[in-house]
């Protein structure tokens, strides 16, 4: 079904907020559940996280990092105009806790997709610390809105320009040790969310990565979006995005990941005119 865009906001460079008529997945929708979209009638299938909904307007909020070929026609489309087709709430919901001293760690445009968790974890009762990292001050998005709903906030920069000098990793552990958090969320790039899992594996943290593999379909059918936890396979899309930090083979999901970097490359340069309808 289509969704028309009801509002555009660039966040940083290459990075876009839509606001998007939804009135189903508005309704249903929670915190750590995602959509797939297909920005015009040729693009391909590509999932993001929603990030925020509106019930009086009946619309969703959806923050797109433009790194490819269909992210970069998704954030081309206009006020007005309209995504060909969007499907939601797919997923589980992230797992939240009650009455706990809770880590939320995220990097990049997953500081977009961990708002949503760490507004449920403050509704939750829980005491929320924030650690978000990003490239530069000018890359930092939604500051006043995770404010808003965390006890702390920190940030860290790669260029020291806002914050901590350093990434997010280097961040937590200058301000927590073994004990400091009894749960936790983490997601970003997969370097970030191992580098996470690896610094807390002696924590006795129960720590939480939203992971961000290749997914097609988004029901389970296509096996594209593979991963394998605790010696298990299992599938992002309907078994998560969410698992285990300190079980999940981050090496596996990286090789995975980069598969079709090659056509990638020549999807963005080429502009295709057979196939897929064109
Ligand atoms: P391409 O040049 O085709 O690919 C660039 C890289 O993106 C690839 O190397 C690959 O690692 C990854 N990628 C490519 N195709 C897919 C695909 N179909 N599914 C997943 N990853 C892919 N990004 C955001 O900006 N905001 C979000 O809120 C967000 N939420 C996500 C939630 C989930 C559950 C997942 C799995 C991914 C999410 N992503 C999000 C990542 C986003 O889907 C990819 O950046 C996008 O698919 C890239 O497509 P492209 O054609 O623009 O880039
Ligand atoms: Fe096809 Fe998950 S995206 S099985
Ligand atoms: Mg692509």
């Amino acid at each position: 079904m289509s969704a028309r865009i009801l509002n555009k906001r660039q966040l940083a460079p290459e990075i876009t907020l839509l606001d998007v008529e939804a009135p189903r997945i508005q309704r249903r929708w929670r915190a750590g559940q995602f959509i797939i979209i297909r920005p015009l009638e040729h693009s391909e299938r590509i999932p993001l996280t929603i990030v925020d909904s509106c019930a009086e307007r009946q619309s969703i909020t959806m923050v797109i990092q433009a790194v490819g070929k269909t992210t970069r026609e998704a954030v081309a489309l206009e006020p007005g105009e309209s995504l060909c087709d969007l499907v939601g709430p797919l997923g589980e919901p992230a797992e939240i806790c009650t009455g706990e001293r809770v880590l939320c760690m995220a990097g990049g445009v997953g500081v977009a997709e961990l708002l949503p968790v760490a507004r449920a974890y403050k509704e939750a009762g829980n005491t929320v610390v924030a650690l978000c990292g990003a490239r530069s001050d000018s890359y930092r998005i939604l500051d006043e809105e995770l404010r808003a709903c965390c006890d702390e906030l920190h940030w860290a920069t790669d260029d020291g320009t806002f914050g901590f000098h350093g990434n997010v990793v280097q961040l937590l552990l200058s301000l927590a040790g073994p004990r400091s958090f009894a749960e936790g969320h983490v997601i970003g790039p997969i370097p970030m969310m191992k580098a996470a899992a690896e610094a807390t594996r002696e924590w006795g943290l129960k720590l939480h990565a939203s992971l961000n593999p290749i997914m097609i379909d988004g029901t389970g059918m296509c096996g594209g979006c593979r991963v394998t936890v605790g010696g298990q396979v299992r599938f992002a899309c309907v078994d998560g995005p969410c698992f285990d930090a300190h079980k999940v083979d981050f090496d596996e999901m990286t090789r995975r990941t980069r598969a079709y970097r090659d056509l990638e490359q020549i999807a963005l340069q080429h502009d295709c005119r057979i196939g897929l309808g064109r």
